[in-house]
């Protein structure tokens, strides 16, 4: 059998209104990136003729502006699912043109499989190589690739010339049974391979291969600032104590770490700890810092789902991939993010809040309540899983126009349970075997802004006793007032009394 070569526009023609698509790629790496821009195209025509089009979209994670980008900006996304972090797509899952709803990264690929959604009409994988007996290499992204290959009735390869050919051989794909067959998963430290170097799938289904030569195209991350600093300097200064106390095997632990900004500059920080012994990550994306981790000897082992770094930083691992091969493996969201591989290894995991309350409860994932920013990504699968969670957040937001320590969280994502420790730029809240009240008074003390310290207190003072003190009256106060005036700070207690 050969393979058969078509352009993105031809491709797009086999996809048809209520279509459930399955794309390859985690982040903006290993996404398809034509393919989709043909298909907006085709839905603006659609659209301008008054045909309603409109397909579902079922990814790894988050994709970039070839994908979630342009198929929102053309009104062609129904429903959305798990993750995405594009600004037109958020806007249309706020306006609610897109059905979005935000799923734990682990659960996706065997909600699909067991029927949960429905069927996959089509997949679409971004490939560095591809045979005609249907072996593929895939990208710096694997995400569901396998279970939508598996799915699909027809497979669409975009094959990027960009990938050179020697990324063979970083992937390790495995899917795992489903109940009541499926087995342990056999990961016991990150560099384990349990799985293929290629994706195999049914050469009939591949429909036709279509040729791109387009980078992933990750944007630089910015620069560390003095507050993303001083928080990446108290997660290793509290790991190394951890660590000292004997809390933290003196091996080390596998560190899992979420993504952005401030993830970036927290890795930096543990880099340059030598009070920090070089680590092994077990990860779902893997960023720049990690990158210069590994050529400095202070990251061992990287297993992720993506390679999810600049271009700078993915030219540097093309040009010197065999470095690399032996010290990164790139695998299903399914097993990167694994409750039970998580829990096995013990991890550290260190994720991102938009807020937390003075308990320990954290949103991640909804602005002042009600608005979707990003989704909470796999910070659950690893926080609810790992050895001990950390969550970071600088102490405000918009100027200090926002506290990120409230009385009661907006929306939860976290709950207390699953919450150790919470670090902003000012200290750190162990709150393991805490009760609620010492919490409050730790986190309090420790992470809240100097401009929000007495109201928080005052909060406290006014809230009814009971194991969890809250004043269920004023508990959103903080987040009314923003609404209200743009400055949660202009909290009036007496307004309340
Ligand atoms: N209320 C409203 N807005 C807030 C806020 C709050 N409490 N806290 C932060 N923000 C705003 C910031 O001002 C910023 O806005 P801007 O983009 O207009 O400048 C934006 O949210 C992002 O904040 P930033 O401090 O730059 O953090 P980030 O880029 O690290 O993102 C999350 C933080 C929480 C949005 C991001 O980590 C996320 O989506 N997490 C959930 C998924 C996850 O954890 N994945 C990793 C698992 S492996």
């Amino acid at each position: 059998m050969s393979l058969k070569f078509i352009s993105a526009e031809e491709a797009a023609s086999f996809i048809h209104d209520g279509d459930s698509i399955g794309f390859s790629g985690f982040t903006a790496a290993g996404t398809p990136k034509k393919v989709s821009e043909a298909l907006a195209k085709k839905a603006e025509q659609e659209h301008a003729a008054g045909t309603p089009f409109k397909v579902n979209i079922f990814t790894g994670a988050s994709t970039s502006d070839h994908l979630d980008g342009v198929l929102a900006r053309a009104n062609a996304i129904n429903r959305r699912t798990p993750y995405q972090s594009h600004k037109d797509s958020r806007s249309g899952i706020n306006s609610h043109d897109i059905s979005y709803f935000d799923l734990h990264l682990s659960h996706i690929a065997q909600n699909l499989r067991y029927g949960f959604y429905g069927k996959i009409d089509i997949a679409i994988i971004e490939a560095a190589d591809v045979t005609p007996d249907g072996e593929i290499v895939l990208g710096t992204g694997v995400g569901i690739a396998p279970t939508v290959c598996q799915m699909a009735d027809r497979i669409i390869i975009e094959l990027n010339h960009f990938l050179p050919k020697g990324i063979r051989g970083f992937h390790d794909i495995y899917q795992p049974a489903d109940p009541p067959y499926r087995r342990e998963i056999p990961i016991y430290k990150p560099s384990d391979r349990i799985g293929s170097i290629t994706l195999k799938v049914d050469p009939k289904k591949i429909i036709g291969v279509v040729e791109t030569n387009v980078e992933d195209g990750v944007s630089a991350f910015t620069p560390v600032d003095e507050t993303t600093m001083k928080i990446g300097n108290n997660v290793s200064e509290f790991l190394s104590s951890q660590l000292k106390a004997g809390l933290i095997p003196s091996e080390f632990l596998p560190i899992q770490s979420g993504v952005g900004n401030i993830a970036n500059a927290v890795l930096g920080c543990l880099g340059a700890n030598p009070h920090i012994p070089a680590f092994e990550m077990y990860t779902e994306v893997i960023q720049d810092a990690v990158i210069g981790l590994m050529e400095q000897g202070r990251c061992k082992f990287a297993s992720g789902c993506s390679l999810t770094v600049s271009t700078p930083v993915i030219e540097k691992i093309f040009s010197n991939i065999d470095f690399f091969r032996d010290k990164i493996v790139l695998r299903p969201g399914e097993i990167t993010n694994n409750p039970e591989v998580a829990r096995r290894m013990g991890l550290i995991t260190i994720n991102t809040a938009l807020e937390a309350d003075i308990y320990g409860n954290v949103n991640s994932t909804h602005v002042v309540g009600t608005k979707m920013m990003n989704g909470i990504g796999g910070s659950g699968d690893f926080t609810r899983n790992g050895y001990m969670s950390i969550f970071t957040t600088p102490s405000i937001a918009k100027g200090g126009k926002i506290s990120s320590i409230v009385p009661m969280v907006s929306h939860v994502d976290h709950s207390e349970h699953s919450v150790d420790v919470i670090i902003t730029e000012l200290g750190v809240a162990d709150l393991r075997g805490k009760s609620p009240i010492q919490r409050a008074k730790l986190i309090i003390e420790n992470c809240v802004h100097p401009s929000y310290h007495d109201l928080l207190n005052q909060y406290l003072a006014m809230a009814s006793k009971g194991h969890t003190p809250h004043n269920l009256r004023t508990c959103f106060a903080f987040h009314n007032e923003f609404v209200k005036s743009g400055d949660m700070s202009k909290v009036n207690w007496e307004e309340y009394k």
